[in-house]
């Protein structure tokens, strides 16, 4: 990733906390943790982490937390990754580089890793109200804020809508339904987490929800374009994914020109929102222009 050391620091921080905290490979029942951790550290960007950390730094939030709530994230979409890849939804083989969860562990173990990961995510969230000098308060608004961005209403009603329209009549209103649920709730979560758990105030709080709906819009159509251009060796699965299932993407609903244009202008707006910041929120002006502009 073209990224600085600061972001370095952070996937390393991520990493070296999920390894902590996930039960090892060879934990009773080691074939669940094994397919847990398969998919885990099988590669990923670490973006929902980074922007949860970066929240959290541009109000000047304190580091423990919110390195425990990023892992949480990134075990919440790595869920997500695995239950998207099967069969019955999106039926890919290979993720993050590698065979997919599925296809290495089978499907039932595939399902059950995505649980583990679900559910684990929201103990280690809960845990951190335990710390020291964290308030309880915080860490159930957190909680709450990210249960409700994944469930019916959110992520999983994004899903939903995404397997129910293969196939159909394009239409704009479904397509920026099921991409800012499938996607943009999570995007959105991370970044308000990461600042209620840096103690934001209201306007701080409102401002960098602009930005997380942006940019997690943004994100979801760079990833429709990506599976029509994007090279496998680089994206780490396999392109042309949406085409064979005849998904509703933003280049199939409004040409690849316009879908480009959408980002760019998503964009624009997400950074347009940062103005309240000074440059305490260059990370996030960073990772705006980063998800703008990424190949993979
Ligand atoms: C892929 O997410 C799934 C979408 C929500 C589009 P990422 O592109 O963040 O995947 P990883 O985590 O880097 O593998
Ligand atoms: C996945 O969207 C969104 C979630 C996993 C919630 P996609 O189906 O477009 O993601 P990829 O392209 O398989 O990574
Ligand atoms: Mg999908
Ligand atoms: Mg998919
Ligand atoms: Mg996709």
């Amino acid at each position: 990733m073209p990224f600085s050391d600061y972001f370095k620091a952070i996937h390393t921080e991520v990493d070296a906390t999920l390894d902590r905290l996930i039960p090892g490979d060879e934990t009773y029942p080691p074939s669940i943790h094994q397919s847990m951790r398969y998919s885990l550290f099988a590669g990923g960007k670490r973006l929902r982490p980074m922007l949860a950390v970066a929240a959290s730094d541009a109000v000047g939030g304190s580091r423990t937390p919110v390195l425990c709530f990023a892992a949480a994230l990134e075990m919440i979409h790595t869920y997500t990754l695995i239950h998207d890849d099967l069969p019955a939804l999106d039926d890919d083989d290979i993720r993050r580089g590698q065979m997919t969860n599925h296809m290495k562990f089978g499907e039932s173990t595939a399902i059950l890793a995505g649980d583990g990961l679900l559910t684990m995510a929201f103990e280690i969230l809960t845990d951190t109200a335990f710390f020291p000098g964290v308030a309880v308060t915080t860490i159930l608004a957190v909680a709450n804020e990210t249960a409700s961005a994944i469930g019916s209403l959110g992520t999983i009603g994004g899903q939903v809508v995404d397997i129910e329209y293969e196939s159909a009549v394009a239409d704009l209103a479904v397509l920026e339904y099921i991409h800012t649920h499938k996607t943009g709730k999570l995007i959105t979560a991370s970044v308000r987490g990461g600042a209620i758990l840096g103690d934001a105030d209201d306007d701080q709080v409102s401002a960098l929800t602009v930005y997380g709906k942006h940019v997690g819009l943004a994100f979801q159509i760079i990833d429709d374009i990506l599976d029509i251009e994007g090279d496998w060796r680089k994206l780490g699965k396999t392109p042309g994914s949406d085409i064979k299932k005849e998904k509703m993407t933003y280049p199939s609903v409004v040409g690849m020109e316009a879908a480009r244009k959408r980002a760019t202008e998503l964009t624009d707006s997400a950074l347009e929102a940062l103005e309240m910041f000074d440059d305490e929120a260059d990370h996030l002006r960073d990772l705006a222009k980063y998800i703008a502009a990424r190949t993979f």
